[in-house]
């Protein structure tokens, strides 16, 4: 049996052993380069941050979030279901402390986003009316745009408005308010947030017939003599099959419209799929061949993602002039919506840093393009 003694002496010894390697591990990923350090004269690099994050749970993640990212997008809290969450209620909780981190860290924040069909509030299945539609959208782009404006580097004014064929997607707002939502979202965000920069987002929008529709759209914009400042490429691509060669005509073509031009929610998917593109509401079912790697990556699979990245860097920082900012989304492997989407509890790899944060050779490939 144990005494009380030695029981005490034990506990004591695990942890200062946890505590050295806690140490150790805050060491080690504070000598790794930093991403935004490396591209400081190019571009910003941004990253998505989800709750435990913006409150800091973690005081390594912290430190790491704030060595690598100099801009950061909500993942999920500004959207219009968790910050508008009821007709008369807003819950600006975590909103306001995302601003607070990024003041305490040096990090600008993109808010993401003001007008998206997809994590509405349920109170919108509701409703059945062009009025009530309009009230809400004007409610909600001048409440929330008003609040932060000042206080956030930018606003997604609206995110996915397009199909892959460049026409209107069916929305609640396509529906009751028709083409010109988007132009109308665009001059309430002017009016409620005149400091803030305003943005188009979307994915596959590098794609030649959506990017048409989305230039036909940015134009419509520009043409009604409202302000809008730059245009979003999410960049949800997948291993092998990255499209430089329209990434590179969409960003000559966007910035020839005189916008900023950002790649806003970069991953690489490493995992079979048979669909491109980031539509939410498309899901896949699971079978054996789904999820292949769930105890480590082939290295073979891993220095292809490694030379998909450094490939797109190099076509960034060619277009470095265009280019304002580069986010992922996500911090590392671990955090990654990859991970549940089109299929639930796979283990995907998308980033540049591993589950641990540590950096994986893409990483290396991306910060050798500097050196
Ligand atoms: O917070 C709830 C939790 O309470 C609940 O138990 C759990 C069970 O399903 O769900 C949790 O909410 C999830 C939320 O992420 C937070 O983790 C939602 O189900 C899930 O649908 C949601 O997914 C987000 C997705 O947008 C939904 O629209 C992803 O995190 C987020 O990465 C993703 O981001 C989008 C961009 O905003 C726009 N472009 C595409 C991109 C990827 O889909």
């Amino acid at each position: 049996m144990l005494s009380n003694r030695h029981i005490l002496i034990l506990s004591t010894a695990v942890l200062l052993l946890a505590n050295a390697a806690t140490e150790q591990g805050a060491a080690l990923a504070q000598s790794i380069p930093s991403l935004k350090d490396a591209f400081k004269k190019d571009f910003g690099i941004g990253t998505a941050l989800n709750n435990a994050q913006i409150e800091e749970r973690d005081p390594q993640t912290t430190a790491f979030i704030a060595r690598q990212f100099n801009m950061a997008t909500p993942e999920n809290i500004m959207k219009s279901a968790l910050i508008h969450p009821k007709w008369d209620t807003y819950n600006f909780e975590m909103a306001d402390k995302l601003v607070e981190f990024g003041k305490k860290h040096n990090i600008k924040i993109n808010g993401h986003t003001l007008i998206w069909h997809s994590q509405l509030p349920p109170f919108i299945r509701g409703i059945h009316s062009a009025d009530s539609i309009r009230a809400f959208f004007t409610d909600h782009i001048k409440t929330v745009a008003g609040r932060y404006d000042g206080k956030v580097l930018s606003w997604d004014v609206v995110n996915e408005a397009l199909n892959e064929d460049g026409t209107m997607r069916k929305s609640v707002f396509l529906q009751y308010l028709g083409e010109d939502f988007v132009t109308e979202a665009f001059r309430l965000a002017q009016q409620a947030a005149p400091k803030t920069e305003l943005y188009y987002n979307d994915y596959n929008n590098e794609q030649p017939a959506k990017r048409a529709g989305c230039i036909a759209l940015l134009k419509k914009v520009k043409d009604a003599g409202v302000r809008i400042d730059g245009v979003g490429i999410q960049g949800h691509w997948h291993l092998g099959k990255v499209p430089l060669k329209d990434i590179e005509e969409s960003i000559n073509q966007y910035a020839a419209l005189g916008l900023k031009v950002m790649f806003t929610e970069l991953d690489i998917e490493v995992l079979p799929r048979n669909f491109q593109g980031a539509d939410v509401g498309q899901r896949m079912t699971a079978n054996e061949q789904s999820n292949p790697y769930t105890a480590a990556l082939p290295d073979s699979v891993q220095q292809q993602l490694a030379a998909d990245y450094e490939a797109l860097f190099k076509l960034f920082l060619k277009h470095k002039d265009k280019i304002t900012r580069v986010t992922f989304w996500g911090v590392n492997d671990g955090d990654s919506w990859l991970n549940n989407w089109p299929i639930r509890g796979r283990t995907s790899y998308p980033l540049l840093f591993d589950r641990n944060n540590q950096p994986k050779p893409a990483f290396e490939r991306v910060i050798a393009l500097k050196k």
